[in-house]
């Protein structure tokens, strides 16, 4: 039987550029979003035993494991879990409300962990299974009004990077894919939840939305190539625990790796003459 995929937020953007390319490649696909009727209509060609849609709000655990549950009742395993979708919420720290920036992490970061929860046992028992993450540029690099996005971004990281090598002994493999601007409904100004607090003092350089929206509909990341790349990857014997996605996302993220490495070096005899001699 062929390998069964389970994608959150497939409606769309990232979520069906991945989902179109693993059916593509002969694969089984569970797609889930918050509106099914929304996601459904992304798939009108596909045939029915080959896709699942399934109802998902990430930020709703108990959905993320009545779907999982849903999925082994469909399909009776699943081998490669997406965890992509995701919202950006753009803009000064200081404008955002409390309630702003945790709704953030409830999608982008706990929807993440609710999901993983749920399909673990799911892989731990079949012994195998590849979690995907998509993190973002955000998750590697401090951005501009990115606080809360690069701040669940870099969680989605942490958590991936350390969870791996609690379950790479099932024979599960965690890949945290790190993409830069890719053509999707992200940055509309629509989707994006912009701060609600007015701060006299930021308003001179003018609001988030102006610089945010202007990316919309011109970034060059190409979501059905990435779902190829990640369908490659998904084959890999070995595959790679971090993939860095488009030649924008490694022009900024090689040089910040670079920087880092430079100071860690630089400092290396200060920080050296911190270690004890108990
Ligand atoms: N596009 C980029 O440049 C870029 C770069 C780096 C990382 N990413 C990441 O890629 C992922 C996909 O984003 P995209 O670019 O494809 O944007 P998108 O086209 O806006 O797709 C986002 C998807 O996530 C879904 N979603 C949002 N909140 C959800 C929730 N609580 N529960 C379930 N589904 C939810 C949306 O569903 P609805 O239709 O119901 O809203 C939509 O299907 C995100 O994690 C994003 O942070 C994107």
């Amino acid at each position: 039987m062929s390998k069964v995929w389970f994608i959150t937020g497939a409606g769309t953007g990232i979520g069906a550029g991945i989902a179109k390319a693993a059916l593509k490649a002969g694969y089984r696909v569970v797609a889930t979003g918050r509106n099914l009727d929304k996601v459904r209509k992304a798939y009108r060609d596909v045939a029915s035993e080959n896709i699942a849609f399934i109802q998902l709000d990430v930020a709703d655990e108990a959905q993320a494991q009545a779907a999982v549950q849903q999925a082994m009742k469909q399909f009776g395993r699943i081998d490669v879990m997406v965890n992509n979708a995701g919202y950006s919420l753009l803009g000064n720290f200081e404008q955002m409300t409390r309630l702003e920036f945790e709704q953030q992490f409830a999608t982008n970061f706990y929807g993440v962990t609710y999901v993983t929860r749920a399909v673990l046992p799911v892989m731990r028992k079949q012994r195998s299974g590849h979690i995907m993450n998509i993190s973002s540029v955000a998750g590697v690099v401090g951005l501009k009004h990115g606080t809360a996005y690069n701040a669940a971004k870099f969680a989605v990281e942490g958590f991936s990077l350390s969870l791996v090598s609690e379950v790479e002994r099932f024979g599960i493999k965690i890949t945290v894919v790190e993409p830069g601007f890719f053509r999707t409904d992200l940055l509309d100004p629509r989707n994006v939840r912009w701060p609600s607090n007015v701060i006299e003092d930021y308003a001179a350089e003018g609001k988030a939305q102006a610089m945010w929206s202007g990316y919309h509909g011109k970034q060059p990341g190409d979501p059905a190539k990435l779902g190829e790349a990640l369908v490659r990857i998904a084959g890999m014997e070995n595959p790679p625990k971090i993939f860095v996605a488009g030649s924008d996302a490694l022009a900024m993220i090689v040089p910040a790796v670079e920087a880092r490495l430079h100071d860690t070096r630089a400092y290396e005899e200060l920080s050296k003459s911190t270690d004890g001699s108990f």
